[in-house]
């Protein structure tokens, strides 16, 4: 009785058939298999592996008292000093009053949704949680397909075609770059032409630049410059400030979307309220920057840039096609050209290949389907983390800009990188 009670109310969930984010899911696994006293490389979550600036965690020391609710759309210091952020790195002209600060910006992506009643175009592969928050609101969501041979970017011509089939349907794109989960980025020519299309059909353009900080060369270009008024810039502290248990995302809008604002805003005081009071008050400090910050973000860059390029070596020479990194700390691995060989040993889509090796090598990685790509496609995410941050950083303090961080820096504070990075190759080549 009691179980045909709980059967049906099952069937009743927003979610049938979802399950919990692909990221987490990947991380417990690899936690159990750690547990057993099994080694296990963990490739698969993405989250940053450098600390907070000291700066930053002094700010929310000194704010710890802060007690009081906050105005839903975030603390007014906060969403002036992200404005004037935008500013100075990308020449926006928006202020404080165009910024909402959420907790994390994933809820706030969610939030959008909801309130904003069109369909989300979204290329493939593409970060994990679009298309299911989409899906728990009940919103179509159109995937457009890329290529291997484009760096798996969205093409505006694929974008034109999309938007010219009902021209007058509503419709949120995403773009995200660098990109979670290819590590690649777009160049401005191609974001001009991405950005002429955008706005041709009128679509809201979700720009996910949480990534923007990390490009590799400190040289992230906005596609808001191009589009400024259909143009919401997403982004965040979690991953330039490795702070993403703070939870703390920002959404900067044009002032032609204030209504959109205004609208999430009367979803988040009925849902979250507003975001953390002392985590608020130590963004501010982020966002203004400094040159203790400056410095943090520039070896960041140097370290991600240099480990990436190495990983991104060995698997070439090893035979895996993998996307050249040029931001965050992603790599797309492509194993299609070994089909043959791994389907005699069983291994026929992207969920057998992560399965595998991870129980054969201890590498952990997230199939490419996880990311909207095709079950039977060859392909993985690996996230290049697995090492102590703070060491790495202070070990390249200690080095000094001058001397380059070369395979004896990367042997002596990425061990863990370049053995997992190392196994893969062994593997496909014993197969
Ligand atoms: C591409 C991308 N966008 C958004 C997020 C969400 O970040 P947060 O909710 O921590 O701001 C993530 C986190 O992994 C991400 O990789």
């Amino acid at each position: 009785m009691v179980n045909n009670r709980m059967l049906s109310v099952s069937l009743n969930l927003n979610i049938r058939g979802m399950a919990p984010s692909a990221t987490l899911a990947i991380n417990e696994i690899s936690r159990l298999r750690a547990s057993e006293g099994r080694e296990v490389f963990k490739f698969g979550l993405g989250q940053s592996p450098f600390p907070v600036p000291d700066q930053v965690v002094r700010a929310l020391q000194e704010n710890a008292f802060q007690k009081d609710y906050l105005p839903v759309k975030g603390l007014p210091e906060l969403r002036e000093a992200v404005a004037s952020y935008l500013g100075r790195s990308q020449r926006l002209s928006r202020d404080g009053a165009d910024v909402l600060i959420g907790p994390g910006s994933k809820e706030l992506m969610f939030i959008l949704q909801l309130v904003y009643y069109g369909e989300l175009v979204i290329p493939r592969p593409s970060w994990v949680s679009y298309a299911p928050q989409a899906n728990i609101i009940g919103r179509k969501v159109t995937w457009v397909p890329t290529k291997r041979e484009n760096d798996w970017h969205l093409m505006p011509e694929d974008l034109m075609r999309i938007c010219a089939d009902d021209p007058d349907r509503p419709r949120i794109v995403i773009l995200n770059y660098p990109s979670n989960p290819t590590g690649s980025t777009y160049r401005t020519e191609d974001l001009k032409d991405l950005a002429r299309v955008a706005r041709a059909h009128k679509v809201v353009l979700l720009s996910d630049e949480i990534y923007g900080e990390l490009h590799h060369k400190g040289q992230h270009v906005s596609i808001a410059r191009f589009y400024p008024e259909g143009t919401i810039v997403s982004g965040g502290l979690s991953k330039w400030c490795g702070a993403g248990g703070w939870r703390l995302g920002t959404f900067s809008f044009p002032s032609e979307l204030r209504w959109l604002l205004d609208a999430m805003a009367v979803v988040a005081s009925e849902t979250f309220t507003s975001t953390s009071a002392p985590i608020q008050y130590a963004a501010i400090r982020a966002y203004e920057g400094g040159d203790e910050v400056g410095l943090y973000l520039q070896r960041c860059r140097r370290m991600l840039g240099v480990l990436g390029r190495c990983c991104s070596r060995t698997l070439t020479d090893a035979g895996v096609d993998v996307t050249r990194p040029k931001g965050a700390f992603y790599l797309f691995l492509d194993f299609g050209a070994h089909a043959d060989r791994l389907g005699r040993n069983g291994i026929e889509s992207g969920k057998d290949l992560c399965r595998v090796l991870l129980e054969e090598t201890g590498v952990a990685l997230l199939p490419g389907c996880d990311f909207g790509g095709p079950e039977e496609e060859l392909t993985a995410r690996l996230s290049y983390v697995d090492f102590d941050g703070a060491r790495a950083l202070d070990a390249a303090e200690r080095l000094g800009k001058e001397q380059p961080l070369n395979g004896e820096f990367l042997r002596a504070n990425c061990p863990r990188v370049l053995e997992g990075v190392g196994r893969i190759g062994d593997w496909l080549g014993g197969k």
